[in-house]
């Protein structure tokens, strides 16, 4: 795909967009564009892209479960997913991070690369970090180990006997340790951590191999409101610095954390705008009532 057909598309999913919403994620500017030249390994964003879908579809056995979707998201954005049970929202995420192959579609990281040319280790490793509904950290170690252990897996480390940290790598452990509220816990074993906290573990894992992008699939299911609410926290210190996508049921969250809301259904975009905006729509009203 050529970077004008990719404008082109992006100004028509922006088109759709509210005004104020759309300051975040204006191009770089053409110009600037062109005479960038790629670096290997880094996401060009020049085109005020991180994410880019285009007429996306899926079907599992003739049921269309992802419809021409079509959506970009912008470098630091945190953007929210929200859709009636069904609609797809897991599926895209699956889709972004190569477990689920499209029929047809294009999926760009940046602007220059094409995700559906890679598989899911090669799409973590280029800075996709994935967070499923069910916690899957390592319960027989510490809360340090975990941490050091995300950070081995990412180098590719085979053999932990000679592992050591470097300072900056120790920094930054203590300070995602700080960040995902579990610098008491450090020496806890993972096993003896709440849901919450080890959802925050499990988040400060995927922190630890510095991904650009986020993909978070209701991270607040099973919490207590006050997990809720250190989630929504957490959620906002991470904006800017990481582009993020969060899917979730629970709308007091989406309100707290969510600047543009992306409402799915039946596998594409029904409506998006800010949450009142998307609550005011008629469809989407339609679609959370009606069934
Ligand atoms: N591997 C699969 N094989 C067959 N059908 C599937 C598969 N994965 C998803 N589907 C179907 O595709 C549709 C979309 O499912 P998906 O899990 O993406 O929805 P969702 O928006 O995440 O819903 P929820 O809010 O309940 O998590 C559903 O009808 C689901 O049954
Ligand atoms: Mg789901």
């Amino acid at each position: 795909m050529t970077p004008d057909l990719m404008d082109e598309g992006a100004r028509r999913i922006q088109a759709k967009l509210a005004p104020a919403a759309l300051g975040q994620t204006e191009s770089g500017g053409r110009a600037a564009g062109f005479s960038r030249i790629a670096t290997p390994g880094e996401v060009d964003i020049t085109h005020g892209r991180i994410l880019y879908l285009e007429d996306v579809n899926v079907s599992f056995d003739g049921f269309k479960a992802i419809n021409n979707l079509s959506l970009d998201i912008a470098p630091g954005e945190l953007r929210c997913i929200i859709g009636p049970n069904g609609a797809g929202k897991t599926t895209m995420m699956d889709i972004i991070t190569g477990k689920t192959r499209p029929d047809s579609g294009t999926v760009y990281f940046g602007s220059t690369i094409d995700l559906l040319r890679h598989n899911e280790p090669e799409i973590a490793s280029l800075g996709i970090g994935r967070k499923f509904q069910k916690p899957t950290v390592f319960e027989q170690l510490s809360v340090f180990e975990n941490l050091e252990l995300a950070l081995k897996t990412h180098k590719g480390v085979k053999s932990s006997m000679f592992f050591r940290l470097d300072s900056a790598q120790s920094d930054r452990l203590a300070e995602i340790l700080h960040t995902i509220h579990l610098a008491d816990s450090v020496a806890r074993m993972a096993g003896n951590l709440s849901h919450g906290q080890k959802q925050w573990l499990e988040i400060g894992m995927l922190l630890m191999q510095d991904p650009k992008l986020l993909l978070l699939d209701e991270p607040v299911a099973g919490m207590t409101d006050e997990e809720t609410a250190r989630t929504a926290e957490l959620f906002l210190t991470l904006k800017g610095k990481h582009s993020l996508m969060v899917v979730e049921h629970d709308m007091s969250f989406i309100r707290t954390i969510s600047e543009i809301v992306t409402v799915l259904c039946d596998g594409a975009v029904l409506a998006q705008g800010t949450l009142d905006q998307v609550q005011a729509d008629e469809r989407v009203i339609e679609v959370y009532l009606g069934r």
